[in-house]
């Protein structure tokens, strides 16, 4: 037999719910994608790119233009200096995230992944022979614990993940909480921080996304992560890109270059053109979804709370937790199933998206990028709990 190099991995609990999801024709509340289409004028642009831009490779970092305007808008919000030297394009912040551990990590570093978290970075930490190092966060909107993160600093550690807005914490990071990271890694320049940034445009009540990208003490050894498809409702594109400074993303780009040397280069072409639209005629405060989305977590969150389901009010992404004890006792797994089977509508148990879950956990994710129709139909199934 061939020795599995993840032996622990199975299929993404994202996977399995979409599957039964497709097997009952249940509304899809679990997986995070939207089931709307894009802005009908960026489909223009790369349609223009598809019938005049090149069809060969880009150059390893990605589209030129691309990159400068990305390194404009992340000036524009963050504040900050970057150039098209400090962005690489790759496919998905999936791969960034990928690259950017396997970039850093040797066999027998830690890497510590604040728990719950995102699905992809305890593998591609084993993946690399490194040892994930889950701190858990507070309940019920998962923030940091900066106790715990200190507690967890040894000799080893080489790498932290934060998530932010987070998924599926939904909380998001002030620029209190970085600056606290800032002073707990004072003394330890050698610690990456890797911030996954995907829902940057999706802050609500008022809030603001910070970007480690702006802070003192920590930008000179981030990367940070986007996802084009987050920003633009179109997951099933797999662009994102990352960002630091040198000589970090310079050791990200070896890494890049051999994993996928460069990225569809019609795709960053379209959306090089789009984005310079964007700039010269709404500004690129336009690029902002948090209104759009604050809308579908206000009726999922109203509807909810008229039901045994405990919802926790989500300050960015477009996700939702909420607690059913008052509903069942029985693990979120069987819960998710029992309710995909009862009412037709799936969610994701949240004890996979940890490393380390707490027992009795029960909770439970809801998707709302979805159209108001597809949210009106679940709620009306939800209502029956
Ligand atoms: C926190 C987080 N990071 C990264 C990703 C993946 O982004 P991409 O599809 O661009 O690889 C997701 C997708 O759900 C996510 O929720």
């Amino acid at each position: 037999m061939h020795r599995s190099k993840l032996p622990d991995e199975g299929i993404t609990i994202f996977a399995q719910m979409s599957a039964l999801a497709r097997k009952l024709n249940a509304i899809n509340l679990g997986q995070g994608f939207p089931d709307f289409t894009p802005d009908k004028t960026i489909i223009e642009h790369i349609r223009q790119a598809f019938l005049n831009s090149t069809h060969q490779y880009a150059p390893m970092k990605g589209n030129e233009k691309l990159r400068h305007v990305l390194a404009e808008k992340i000036n524009y919000f963050q504040k900050t200096n970057l150039t098209e030297n400090n962005i690489t394009i790759t496919a998905g912040a999936t791969q960034a995230i990928f690259c950017a551990i396997t970039a850093f990590v040797h066999p027998g570093d830690e890497v510590i992944i604040l728990d719950p978290g995102y699905d992809s970075y305890r593998p591609s930490v084993l993946f690399n022979s490194g040892v994930p190092a889950p701190v858990l966060s507070t309940p019920p909107l998962f923030k940091p614990d900066f106790n715990k993160i200190k507690d967890a600093i040894t000799d080893k550690t080489r790498i932290i993940i934060v998530n932010t807005p987070n998924n599926p914490g939904t909380h998001i990071w002030t620029k209190q909480d970085w600056e606290t990271l800032a002073e707990i890694l004072s003394d330890r320049e050698d610690i990456i921080v890797l911030s996954d940034e995907v829902y940057e445009h999706i802050v609500f009540d008022g809030r603001k996304h910070v970007s480690v990208l702006s802070i003192d003490g920590l930008k000179q050894r981030a990367i940070a992560v986007y996802s084009f498809g987050k920003t633009f409702h179109a997951t099933g594109w797999k662009i994102g890109y990352a960002v630091a400074l040198e000589p970090v993303i310079i050791e990200f780009d070896k890494i890049h270059q051999y994993v996928v040397y460069a990225v569809n280069n019609v795709m960053q072409e379209g959306l090089a053109s789009y984005l310079e639209w964007v700039k010269q005629t709404k500004g690129f405060d336009s690029l902002d979804q948090s209104h759009f989305f604050e809308k579908k977590r206000d009726f999922l969150y109203n509807a909810l709370t008229n039901t045994r389901l405990k919802p926790i009010k989500p300050e960015g992404t477009y996700f939702m937790l909420a607690d059913y004890s008052a509903l069942s006792q029985k693990s979120d797994m069987e819960f998710v199933i029992d309710l995909a089977h009862q009412i037709g509508v799936v969610t994701i148990p949240l004890s996979p998206l940890f490393i380390n879950p707490p027992e009795n956990l029960r909770m439970i994710r809801f998707c709302f990028a979805k159209r108001e129709e597809t949210l009106q139909q679940a709620v009306e199934k939800l209502s029956l709990l």
